[in-house]
């Protein structure tokens, strides 16, 4: 089959089109650049979706990216390139001649207020507290399709915690719910039909519910190395810009509860597994 994956140059998105292309499916890569198996944003405005049974977007400004200051303008990139390339798509797919049969959008965890109590599933209602829930609300509302078409078209958002990886590793595991969205079965759970009702959220994290505390110390034990002593909160929120501190010192736990009803078995189901097979240990 053929995939059309928006924003494919990237971390995940790189990962994704090899196993893609490692399974047999034929991969076009939406970019900002014109190359070899790829057309552009501009492309897919002006001549619509090329024929594809599956559709995917992982555009986006990178979060972290270390030369941007953090200020209006970088957070209004970090809105317009995921809200923009995710309507746009979504518009290609709502008016192509032949729609293609799954949609999946990655968003992110961050729809989810950090907690040190609270266990977030799927299930777990959520409004918008501060910029980043309200990045993942408005990323999310621009993917929905129209009700008519949404009855042809599986629509999925899988919002991910953070991806490791260093050429891949870990997220071969952690990103296996792409494959969901794709046509393929969950686990040996039923595939669900199409509806109008909205798109089916599948949290895209390991099942074991980690501590920014406990990754650091699994991380150091993976690599051999002490644990560095944490940087002080007024440190990383004057370096970072304290909206986005928040993702690396709070953080939520989330279970990836219909993943894990599906029977779906996890190649790395925790975190020293992962680290494991990342540094290589
Ligand atoms: N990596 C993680 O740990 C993680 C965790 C949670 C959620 N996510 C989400 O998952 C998605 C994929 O993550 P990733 O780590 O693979 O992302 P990434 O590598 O940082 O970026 C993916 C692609 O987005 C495109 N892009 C970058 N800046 C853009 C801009 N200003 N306008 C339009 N397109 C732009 C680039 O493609 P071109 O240069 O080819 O245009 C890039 O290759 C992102 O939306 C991210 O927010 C990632």
């Amino acid at each position: 089959m053929r995939v059309i994956i928006g924003g494919g140059s990237g971390f995940v998105g790189r990962e994704l089109t090899r196993l893609l292309r490692k399974k047999g499916h034929e991969v076009t890569i939406v970019s900002r650049q014109p190359g070899p198996d790829r057309i552009t944003w501009d492309d897919l405005d002006a001549d619509g979706l090329p024929p594809c049974e599956g559709a995917v977007n992982l555009a986006g400004e990178n979060l972290m990216n270390p030369l941007r200051w953090w200020n209006e303008s970088y957070k209004k990139d970090l809105f317009s390139s995921r809200i923009d390339t995710t309507r746009t798509l979504a518009r290609a797919i709502s008016s192509a001649p032949t729609p293609p049969r799954s949609w999946v959008l990655v968003t992110g965890v961050a729809c989810y207020k950090p907690s040190q109590t609270a266990l977030y599933t799927e299930d777990s209602e959520w409004t918008p507290f501060d910029l980043l829930s309200q990045l993942v609300k408005e990323w999310e509302e621009a993917g929905r399709l129209s009700d008519d078409v949404a009855t042809t078209t599986r629509q999925v958002v899988i919002r991910p915690g953070a991806v490791l990886g260093r050429d891949g590793g870990a997220m071969k595991q952690m990103l296996t719910p792409f494959w969901l969205g794709l046509g393929g079965t969950l686990g040996s759970g039923p595939l669900l039909p199409p509806t109008a009702d909205g798109p089916e959220v599948l949290n895209g994290v390991a099942p074991a519910l980690n501590t920014n505390r406990e990754f650091t110390e699994a991380l150091g034990r993976a690599l051999g190395r002490p644990t560095l002593f944490p940087v002080p909160g007024f440190v990383m929120r004057a370096l970072m810009g304290a909206e986005r501190a928040v993702v690396l010192m709070e953080g939520q736990r989330v279970a990836p509860k219909r993943t894990l009803e599906s029977g779906y078995e996890y190649q790395y189901p925790d975190l020293r597994a992962a680290l494991g097979e990342i540094v290589g240990r």
